[in-house]
């Protein structure tokens, strides 16, 4: 699916691209680049007329009617987890469906913390705010100290202080599988193995995987795996949290609520098995089957597909990027274990005026601290701008944003 020199490749891309009715519009005259990925990828028409469909021919509320139209939405919604639960690797009732990663790691750490008698819970110092602040706060609630491992000059993570750090203190260890600054692939299989043998749990934060690496959440051995609807082409306000079967079964609703319980009386209630347990109130059904669309879609592409373009686009932009004076890559600087976002720092541009001087190009980047300010910190810089590869992404938008950056400093030089 590669733009690169193969025809046959070039017309692949080209008929993916075609899937996506926002990327045919034009910004400010000029042919849409988005290079925002990361943030929120665009959706393809699968995912629309899926929600279309459920929306005009089949809407009706889940899990509570016995009529034609509630029994189409249940079956369409079940359908859905059953399509997330094959793109995880996972099996249906491991899958919840929650309101995005946020929610996911939200619920599990709600869940899990209180449970703990005290001790240690292992982060990244490249985490999003997602899976950083929740596990800082809880720490301090529950009276459990809080250890960040932090990331490499080459920016990895130390593994040598991750190693060091899991022990029989430890918890629960979270961390992201790619980072949204650095692009980081982390070694998620020897992580879990290493929480595994202390005793502890693993909650992984799987939003920028899952739109482009083959996840396999029992080949990696997790014990929960948190990610998002919009970034793998499905809608906003879903999103999944799988959880290992015995782990679900074990662990307690941190929200409460209607369709969550098996029996309530006056004095008490037992809850529903899981995944139901976690999904208390009307859920967002739409946004259920949009997300197993995207599910459906993802898998229809290949994972195996979806990685090789986005490598070769990497590969293709890194050197063209790092060759842009004044320029410098802030992550991983070979196309190998890595994916798409690349966060860079223009010297003497302030990042929000680079991306402001790239929509002028009809490019979108990101800019600021990506929600990830501890890693920034860390790094030294206030924030930095992003560009973010995805399934269509070719090398012409390469291109333009190599062309555009050097306007930037045409302005500002
Ligand atoms: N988490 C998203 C990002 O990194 C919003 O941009």
């Amino acid at each position: 699916m590669s733009a690169a020199a193969d025809g046959s490749a070039a017309g692949d891309l080209a008929a993916v691209r075609a899937m996506f009715p926002a990327l045919s519009r034009s910004v400010h005259g000029k042919r849409l680049v988005y290079l925002d990925s990361a943030a929120s990828a665009q959706k393809p028409s699968a995912v629309l007329d899926a929600m279309d469909d459920f929306y005009s021919r089949s809407y009706a509320n889940v899990h509570r009617g016995v009529h034609a139209l509630a029994e189409e939405a249940t079956a369409a919604y079940e359908e859905a987890r059953a399509d997330v639960a094959r793109l995880l690797g996972a099996h249906a009732d491991e899958i919840v469906f929650t309101s995005g990663t946020t929610g996911s790691i939200n619920i599990a750490a709600h869940s899990l913390v209180p449970t703990f008698d005290g001790g240690e819970i292992v982060v990244t110092a490249m985490e999003h705010h997602s899976n950083f602040v929740v596990w800082q706060q809880l720490a301090k609630r529950h009276g459990m100290a809080l250890v960040v491992i932090p990331v490499r000059p080459d920016f990895t993570l130390d593994m040598a202080r991750m190693r060091a750090a899991i022990g029989p203190a430890t918890r629960v260890v979270a961390f992201s599988h790619a980072s949204n600054v650095l692009g980081t692939i982390n070694p998620a299989k020897e992580i879990c193995e290493l929480a595994r043998a202390a005793g502890a749990l693993t909650v992984i934060d799987g939003a920028q995987a899952v739109p482009h690496l083959r996840v396999d959440v029992e080949e990696i051995g997790c014990d929960l795996y948190a990610c998002s609807g919009h970034k793998m082409y499905g809608p906003t306000g879903i999103g999944a949290l799988y959880g290992r079967r015995e782990l679900l079964a074990r662990m307690a609703p941190a929200w409460f609520g209607g369709e969550m319980v098996h029996e309530v009386t006056i004095k008490e209630t037992t809850w529903a098995e899981p995944p139901m347990r976690f999904e208390p109130g009307t859920p967002n059904i739409a946004g259920a089957i949009g997300m197993g669309a995207a599910a459906r879609f993802l898998r229809s592409i290949g994972h195996g597909r979806i990685a090789a373009h986005e490598r070769d686009i990497v590969a293709y932009a890194l050197p063209l990027l790092a060759a842009v004076p004044g320029l410098s890559i802030i992550g991983p600087q070979a196309a190998e274990g890595r994916i798409g976002a690349i966060s860079f720092t223009l010297e003497g541009v302030h990042p929000h005026d680079v991306a402001a001087v790239l929509d002028g190009h009809g490019v979108a980047v990101r800019a600021g601290h990506h929600c990830a300010q501890p890693l920034h910190c860390m790094l030294g810089v206030d924030s930095t701008s992003r560009a973010s590869v995805g399934i269509y992404t070719t090398r012409d938008d390469i291109d333009v944003l190599v062309r555009a950056l050097s306007s930037v400093r045409e302005v500002f030089g």
